[in-house]
């Protein structure tokens, strides 16, 4: 008897092949195209993160040539995307990769700043086709959904080899992605049209997920602070006040946690810079 982890592979790639969305970046093995790629796409729209993937690769077409740039050059491309901290990560990464290149680090780059276990095996997956699964929020709700399950990380823990044996894991890995964030979607799945739906367990649990408000928040203020500060190369906290119409506390909190993570100096009588 066919096994329910077969079918849902047959109808998932089965699906991908007709349904696949083409980036350039679909097909490469190589691991710096991905690193960027994933590092973009973390918290944007996949088309959107596309015309950025497109910008940085073709002025960084490798780490050596992002490491020898600077992070008030990055910040600038990066204008649009904010979670800025992501950018200062891959700068640092591109600095540690054109010393130590991906092969010297496999199956480690986890050591690379912000480099977390999806990304990790999306590296592995698409430059090293290795057999693993690239589990985020969107995988893990296709597989919860499908299986019926509570504990994916178990379950794809368990099996592994009937998951990934006959299959490119890349294939299968960017078809759960697609097939997640177009048909079975977080909010509104397209469950009667959905070609996977005769074996679906259907266990669809209503998340509710608090949105942090972006209008005030640090977040917001950081955003704006290094937007001034791309234009203005040093200014003083007291121009950034009267500039951002912000209070002084908030503005105190904005510029100790952007300091912190290395995307600005405070120099001496409170002038503030981009990081270099
Ligand atoms: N989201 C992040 N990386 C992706 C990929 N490789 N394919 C589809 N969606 C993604």
């Amino acid at each position: 008897m066919e096994t329910k982890t077969k079918k849902f592979k047959r109808d998932i790639l089965n699906w991908y092949k007709n349904n696949k969305r083409d980036y350039s970046w679909r097909e490469t093995s190589d691991p710096w195209k991905i690193l960027l790629l994933e590092t973009i796409s973390q918290q944007t729209q996949l088309d959107r993160a596309d015309v950025y993937f497109k910008l940085f690769i073709e002025k960084f077409p490798n780490p050596a040539a992002m490491a020898s740039s600077s992070l008030k050059k990055i910040l600038t491309l990066w204008s649009g995307l904010g979670y800025n901290n992501r950018a200062k990560r891959l700068y640092d990464s591109s600095k540690i990769l054109s010393e130590t290149g991906f092969d010297e680090l496999y199956p480690n780059f986890e050591v690379l700043p912000g480099v977390g276990p999806y990304t990790n095996n999306a590296i592995l997956s698409f430059a090293y086709n290795e057999r693993v699964i690239t589990r985020d929020i969107n995988v893990d709700r296709v597989f919860s959904r499908y299986f019926g399950l509570n504990d994916v990380k178990s379950f794809v823990h368990n099996n592994k080899k009937p998951l990934l044996n006959r299959v490119s894991s890349r294939d299968l890995n960017q078809a759960i992605m697609d097939f997640g964030s177009m048909v079975c979607k977080s909010k509104n799945p397209l469950c009667s049209t959905c070609v996977l739906e005769k074996n679906c367990e259907k266990n669809i649990v209503k998340t509710k997920k608090p949105q942090e408000a972006f209008s005030g928040s640090n977040r917001e203020l950081r955003g704006a602070l290094l937007k001034l500060l791309l234009n203005e190369t040093v200014a003083s906290l007291e121009t950034i006040q009267k500039n951002l119409k912000t209070d002084k506390v908030k503005l105190l909190k904005a510029v100790s946690t952007l300091e912190k993570d290395g995307l600005i100096n405070i120099k001496k009588n409170n002038l503030v810079e981009i990081n270099s």
